[in-house]
């Protein structure tokens, strides 16, 4: 009998699917519960998948501080597949569990991982989960997406989170990971989406981390994060409001997909590198409040896409290119507090969409009404505290509704 059901599952790579289940409805349940032949020789009764399952995720339930009640109101029995949050694969075996912002409070320590051997997604983001997260999260192998985002919980990321190698999505956003990020976070080979913002990280990046192919998003911001930054391949790469020192690393233009670039509020120092001028899909570019020095390079105006560009609270001198006129998509620019000089780029609105311009804090000179007409978009300005010359309200019209 289980030669024979072995025999059917290499010849049925996927035999639930099956639809000769009226004609073999036993075998149907050899196939889908691998875990009842084993037990069934011992047991020959019904303990099924399904029933361990239910068993598994009510431990769980009845260990939590404080449960939702409209939402526990449909986790009774054993057949857990038609529970609210809870959804099933063929073979009536947990694949999803959905249980995001339903006011959960407690810990995963009751959570036996082990029992979900066909679990793909596991979304308990926005509730008020505490304590550390169990090494054991290691055993749901087939896992692949991982949304703990916006809970309380503390402690490492355990390094056994490198054995889900099949995760796409991890998010860890915003709950209070207060130590460094682990090495092994680098063997997650099909990770596409890395969120560990707004947490308590501390410590360099893993240099693990460059070299996952297949990432395209990586938010690590608002962290204690320290260190420099290497040459990576990636479309999004956020790293603003940590401690990240060193120049930013001129390989950067070979990120040719990058679409976001946030390094802002960090300590990077030394030039802009004008090889971002080559990273022509950027829409965002903000590397406002770090240490920047030298001149704007006029490359940055081969970046048409770009609606926003944040270069405030740096050391940059000189005048503003020319270059930057072609940026016809820009809605904000900050230049803010530098030790810029020269003219007010003339057309600048020519894309005719700028929203926000703030130039305070420079050594700008000439007059505000030249740089200005045909500004109709503009909302908010501040020019104060320059050498211009002009009536900053007057000059600009009825148009801007903040001045500074
Ligand atoms: C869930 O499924 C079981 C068995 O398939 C059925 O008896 C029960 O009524 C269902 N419960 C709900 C809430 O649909
Ligand atoms: C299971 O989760 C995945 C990923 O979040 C989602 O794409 C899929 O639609 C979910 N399936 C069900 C039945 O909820
Ligand atoms: C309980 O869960 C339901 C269904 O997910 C959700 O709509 C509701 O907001 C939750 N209630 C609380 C208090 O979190
Ligand atoms: C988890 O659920 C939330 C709320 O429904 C959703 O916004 C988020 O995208 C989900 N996460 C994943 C990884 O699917
Ligand atoms: C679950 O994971 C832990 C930690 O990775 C491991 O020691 C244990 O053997 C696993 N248990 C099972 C049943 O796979
Ligand atoms: C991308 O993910 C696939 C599927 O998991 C994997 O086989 C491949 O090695 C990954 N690519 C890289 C460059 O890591
Ligand atoms: C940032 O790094 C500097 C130099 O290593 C250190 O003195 C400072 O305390 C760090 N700041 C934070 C907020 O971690
Ligand atoms: C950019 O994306 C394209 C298409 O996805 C891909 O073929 C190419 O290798 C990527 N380039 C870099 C530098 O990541
Ligand atoms: C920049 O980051 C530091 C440390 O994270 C923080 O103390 C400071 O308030 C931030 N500055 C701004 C303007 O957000
Ligand atoms: C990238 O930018 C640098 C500096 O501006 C330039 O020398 C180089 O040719 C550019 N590379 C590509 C592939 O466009
Ligand atoms: C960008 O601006 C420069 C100088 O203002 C100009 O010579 C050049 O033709 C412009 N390039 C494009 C692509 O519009
Ligand atoms: C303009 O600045 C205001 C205030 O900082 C901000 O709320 C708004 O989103 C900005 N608009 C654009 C288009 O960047």
């Amino acid at each position: 009998m289980v030669y024979l059901g072995d025999k059917l599952l290499y010849h049925n790579i996927v035999p639930c699917r099956g639809l000769f289940i009226l004609v073999v409805m036993s075998l149907v349940s050899i196939f889908c519960f691998k875990v009842a032949i084993s037990v069934s020789f011992t047991a020959p009764s019904s303990v099924s998948t399904e029933g361990l399952e239910a068993e598994g995720i009510l431990k769980w339930r009845h260990s939590l501080d404080n449960q939702n009640q409209t939402l526990m109101s449909s986790w009774v029995g054993n057949s857990p597949c038609n529970w609210t949050g809870i959804a099933c694969n063929e073979c009536r075996s947990i694949t999803n569990i959905s249980l995001s912002r339903t006011g959960l409070r407690g810990t995963l320590y009751a959570f036996s991982f082990s029992s979900f051997p066909s679990l793909l997604s596991l979304n308990l983001s926005q509730n008020l989960l505490y304590g550390n997260i169990p090494s054991s999260l290691s055993n749901l192998s087939k896992l692949i997406y991982l949304d703990l985002a916006t809970n309380q919980l503390f402690g490492r990321i355990p390094s056994e989170i490198g054995l889900l190698t099949s995760l796409n999505v991890l998010n860890l956003d915003e709950n209070h990971m207060n130590e460094s990020i682990p090495n092994e976070i680098g063997s997650l080979r099909s990770l596409k989406v890395l969120r560990l913002g707004e947490s308590s990280l501390t410590g360099p990046i893993p240099a693990s981390i460059w070299s996952l192919g297949n990432l395209t998003f990586l938010f690590l911001g608002s962290n204690q994060l320290s260190g420099t930054v290497p040459q990576e391949v990636l479309d999004q790469l956020h790293l603003q409001f940590n401690n990240l020192t060193g120049p930013i690393p001129a390989s950067i233009g070979n990120l040719a997909n990058l679409t976001v670039l946030a390094l802002l509020n960090n300590t990077f120092y030394g030039s802009i590198p004008s090889s971002l001028g080559n990273l022509t899909k950027l829409t965002w570019l903000d590397i406002q409040q770090n240490q920047l020095s030298g001149l704007i390079p006029p490359e940055l105006g081969k970046l048409t896409l770009l609606f926003k560009l944040g270069l405030f609270l740096n050391n940059l001198n000189g005048s503003i290119p020319g270059e930057l006129n072609n940026l016809t998509n820009l809605q904000n620019l900050g230049v803010s507090s530098n030790m810029l000089s020269g003219y007010l780029p003339q057309e600048i609105c020519n894309g005719g969409l700028l929203v926000n311009f703030t130039a305070n804090d420079n050594y700008f000179i000439g007059s505000i009404l030249k740089s200005f007409r045909n500004c109709s978009s503009l909302y908010r300005v501040r020019l104060d505290r320059n050498r211009l010359t002009g009536n900053i309200s007057k000059d600009l019209g009825v148009y801007p509704h903040e001045l500074y």
